[in-house]
């Protein structure tokens, strides 16, 4: 190698440095020159092929391309450094904004907020009870006879043979006459449990809202007739109407099963009403006087006598409502928190 090539290279080596892009690209010129087995330790050892009368000058050069090199380095370096640094430099105007993702209510939220504040205009409150129920509140004093199938175990989660997860919110109604005297004037939302496999339109847990009104002046079914009509109208849309059919629950006497006018083609008859023009949503009833003598022998006084009080009892579930609302096809939708479900509902 003369001298002349020498030069050559450095340079070149030199040109490379300014020009690397980045502190990776700044270790990979590092290593190719002045590395153990760098270009830079090869020509020093390579010197003694040099002629001898060449050599110290040679040796001044090569000792300078270090130096040069080496201080070319810690300058680019440092200039990365400064990069990184500084925010006014890295600010990349061509990236797309970030946009603020704002949450929604749940269906499920919705439907229970909405109708209490629907039924607070008729002075009902919210009250509340616990997923675990005894059995004397969640069937013996809702006048459910000890054979009932629904105290099955394979329809019931019981935890011991005295403790379950309620089947219903209907054992709200015993905790509230039992703690208060009538007048009673509640609605009561929460989470239900049943023995259920999961489908389309059945979860092993779900939500319900009760309803009871108990007063010492008469109460009628026209009374629930009409409050029913008015929840109808004010959750479903204006034009919603209700209907009565006879049905049987062991704690309402008379009970019915109340039906929703199809919200969708008004009663016409369609595929989501199933051509009827009716869409079933609740179970209801004029109280039973057993469940008052229950009631009673709790309290241990006579507060809620048959023969002076009178009340309605109503409940149905959270999820079906939302479904026929928000025309939501599958009840699973509701539990899987699926963003692109949920954002549709907001
Ligand atoms: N608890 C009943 C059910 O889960 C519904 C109901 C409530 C019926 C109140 C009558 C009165 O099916």
């Amino acid at each position: 190698m003369t001298l002349a090539d020498l030069e050559r290279r450095q340079v070149l080596s030199l040109g490379e440095v300014e020009a690397a892009a980045d502190a990776a690209a700044l270790e990979q010129l590092r290593i190719k020159y002045l590395g153990r087995h760098g270009e830079v330790p090869a020509i020093i050892k390579g010197m003694k092929d040099v002629p001898q009368n060449e050599r110290p000058e040679f040796g001044k050069s090569v000792q300078a391309w270090r130096a040069a090199l080496e201080a070319a380095m810690v300058a680019r370096a440092g200039a990365f450094a400064g990069e990184a640094k500084s925010d006014a430099e890295a600010f990349d105007c061509t990236l797309p904004g970030r946009w603020p993702q704002p949450g929604a209510k749940h269906p499920v939220s919705r439907v229970i907020e909405e109708t209490a504040a629907i039924f607070a205009r008729l002075g009902f409150i919210v009250a509340d009870g616990p997923d675990i129920e005894t059995r004397f509140n969640n069937f013996t004093a809702l006048n459910t006879p000890a054979h009932h199938p629904s105290m099955d175990a394979s329809d019931t989660l019981w935890l011991n043979d005295d403790l379950l997860l309620r089947t219903q919110t209907s054992p709200v109604q015993i905790r509230m006459m039992t703690r208060h005297m009538p007048p009673v004037r509640i609605i009561t939302p929460g989470r239900t449990y049943r023995r259920d496999t999961t489908d389309a339109t059945h979860s092993a847990n779900f939500h319900q809202i009760e309803g009871l009104y108990v007063d010492t002046r008469p109460v009628s079914l026209a009374d629930l007739k009409s409050t029913l009509a008015y929840y109808a109208s004010a959750m479903m849309g204006a034009k919603a109407g209700v209907r009565f059919r006879p049905h049987f629950f062991p704690f309402t006497e008379p009970s019915v099963e109340v039906d929703f006018s199809c919200h969708v083609c008004g009663g016409k008859g369609c595929r989501v009403c199933k051509m009827s023009g009716w869409i079933e949503i609740a179970g209801a009833g004029m109280v039973d006087p057993r469940v008052y003598e229950h009631v009673n022998s709790a309290r241990g006084d006579r507060a809620y006598d048959p023969d002076s009080v009178y009340g309605y009892a109503f409940g149905f579930g959270v999820e079906r409502i939302a479904m026929i609302k928000y025309g939501i096809p599958d009840i699973r939708w509701l539990y899987e928190n699926d963003t692109r479900f949920l954002s549709q509902l907001a």
